[in-house]
């Protein structure tokens, strides 16, 4: 198998749990105290070796490329300042790491979003992250997991971990052949069933390692009752072949930030680790909760 160096980052979605912030800007865009959500993706893929950045975007959102723009005049600036500090936060993207943009045209879904990248990846394997899955940086590194999984096993490989009874129904869910080890050939996939239906409690994450075979069946696949095509009915076909999909566990701590109690969560989390501010939100958190 080739090198795995691209990746797809689909933010074209609309965002609508948080709306209003997400009328001009994509969810994906909202911050982890001063980071947003799609820079800790992009530097999670970028740490696992991926070194093309595909973003499908909605047209009337720019702050995604803005966001990665290298914006020389403000550099000169800084550094004709002495500046170092802030010419280190502009730095959004090391040089060597191309960006390509694609506008997605219609909100149709996940699968359309991952659909759009076809020719821009051609016959490789790929990955896919959804940036507002956070995975708190510190710890292993999930795309470099699926990457691993993916060349081991000549197949494309997806993130799961358990979920709770009452979220089943908003994730894909798997189930696995487990061979007691953290990667393992993946059985059924459905997305988002009903906690009745589903045929575990695996849910999968936001983070996919892909074999170009995908495409051909996206472009198979029918839209759901909400008119979306979904990546998962695409990869429930990858099953027609054995050993054909896996499972990675997740190894790291993982907020659905796609979800107001998950993007609070996430933020609170990483205050309590963030050396300039730790002592102060834990004794403010403490005041709050004080008399609770
Ligand atoms: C998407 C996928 C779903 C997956 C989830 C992970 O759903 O369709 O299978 O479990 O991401 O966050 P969405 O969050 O776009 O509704």
């Amino acid at each position: 198998m080739k090198k795995i160096t691209k990746a797809v980052f689909p933010v074209g979605g609309m965002g609508t749990r948080f709306l209003p912030a997400t009328k001009s800007i994509p969810k994906e865009m909202l911050p982890i105290i001063d980071k947003p959500l799609i820079q800790y993706a992009v530097e999670e893929a970028i740490a696992a070796g991926i070194t093309t950045l595909i973003f499908i975007t909605s047209a009337s959102k720019h702050a995604i490329s803005d966001h990665f723009d290298p914006k020389p005049l403000l550099r000169k600036k800084f550094d004709s300042e002495g500046k170092q500090h802030l010419l280190d936060k502009l730095t959004t993207i090391p040089s060597g790491i191309t960006r390509v943009f694609i506008p997605q045209g219609e909100p149709l879904g996940l699968g359309h979003a991952v659909l759009q990248a076809k020719d821009i990846i051609g016959d490789e394997y790929f990955s896919v992250i959804l940036a507002d899955d956070f995975i708190k940086p510190g710890g292993d590194n999930p795309t470099k997991q699926l990457i691993d999984a993916a060349i081991e096993n000549s197949a494309s490989v997806i993130s799961v971990e358990e979920v709770p009874d009452d979220r089943v129904s908003q994730y894909g869910i798997a189930d696995i052949n487990n061979n007691g080890s953290d990667v393992n050939v993946i059985e059924t996939i459905v997305e988002k069933p009903a906690l009745e239906d589903a045929p575990s409690n695996l849910g999968v994450i936001g983070r996919y390692v892909l074999s170009p075979e995908v495409f051909g069946l996206l472009e198979d696949t029918q839209s759901d009752k909400g008119g979306e095509i979904q990546l998962t009915d695409a990869l429930a076909m990858l099953l027609n072949k054995p050993d054909n999909l896996y499972a990675a566990t997740l190894k790291g701590k993982r907020y659905d930030c796609g979800h107001k109690l998950g993007y609070i969560q996430a933020t609170i989390d990483c205050a309590l680790d963030d050396g300039d501010i730790s002592a102060d939100v834990t004794q403010f958190i403490q005041s709050l909760t004080k008399n609770v």
